[in-house]
């Protein structure tokens, strides 16, 4: 079983029936797991080259690709219930805090930003922001896994989380 399926086969129940955005999604590997349970996925990245190279012979339904940059993304506030990086943390570190907040905005409040990493480089950004925000703020809102293979942090935007809120847990003030 490739890793992107097996990630998203322990994601299933929270993925299942959900709107999902996957932002630098790259050839969309991941989204196109995600595809077996999610009901609506937006898989994005600055560069849709990556997905056209890889000729998908057939694109489930319920996949829309756009092109578009991760530190500012065109969508509306709150519109989905899960927001995914995959694998991309680290070619994006110089943005991070733009890129964590900008998934905050488009994520429903009680929704979840979700993390993966399967390389060392993101998993030790993973690790490095998960411990901050413990630091900071007890890391109520984080839960974080890993194993030999992957880390996952996924952090619940809080019901009474109001922009402010988000700006200073992101540090972006
Ligand atoms: C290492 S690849 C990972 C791609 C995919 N998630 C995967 O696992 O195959 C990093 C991706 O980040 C994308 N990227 C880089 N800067 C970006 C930005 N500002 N906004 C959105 N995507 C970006 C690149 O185009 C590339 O597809």
């Amino acid at each position: 079983m490739k890793i992107a399926d097996e990630i998203v086969k322990s994601l299933s129940d929270i993925i299942k029936n959900k709107k999902i955005l996957e932002i630098a999604c790259g050839d969309s590997e991941f989204s196109l797991s995600d595809s077996k349970y999610a009901s609506e996925i937006f898989a994005t990245d600055i560069s849709l080259e990556r997905f056209y190279r890889r000729n998908i012979k057939e694109i489930p339904d319920n996949i829309k690709v756009y092109e578009m940059n991760a530190a500012e993304l065109k969508l509306k506030d709150e519109e989905f219930d899960l927001t995914f990086c995959y694998n991309a943390i680290g070619h994006l570190v110089e943005m991070k805090d733009l890129v964590l907040s900008e998934m905050l905005r488009v994520t429903k409040k009680g929704g979840l930003v979700v993390l993966i990493a399967t390389w060392t480089m993101d998993k030790k950004i993973l690790y490095e922001l998960h411990e901050n925000w413990v630091r900071k703020d007890n890391g109520k809102d984080l839960r974080y896994m890993q194993n030999s293979k992957y880390s996952i942090l996924i952090i619940e935007k809080n019901f009474c989380a109001d922009q402010d809120t988000l700006a200073a847990k992101t540090g972006r003030y």
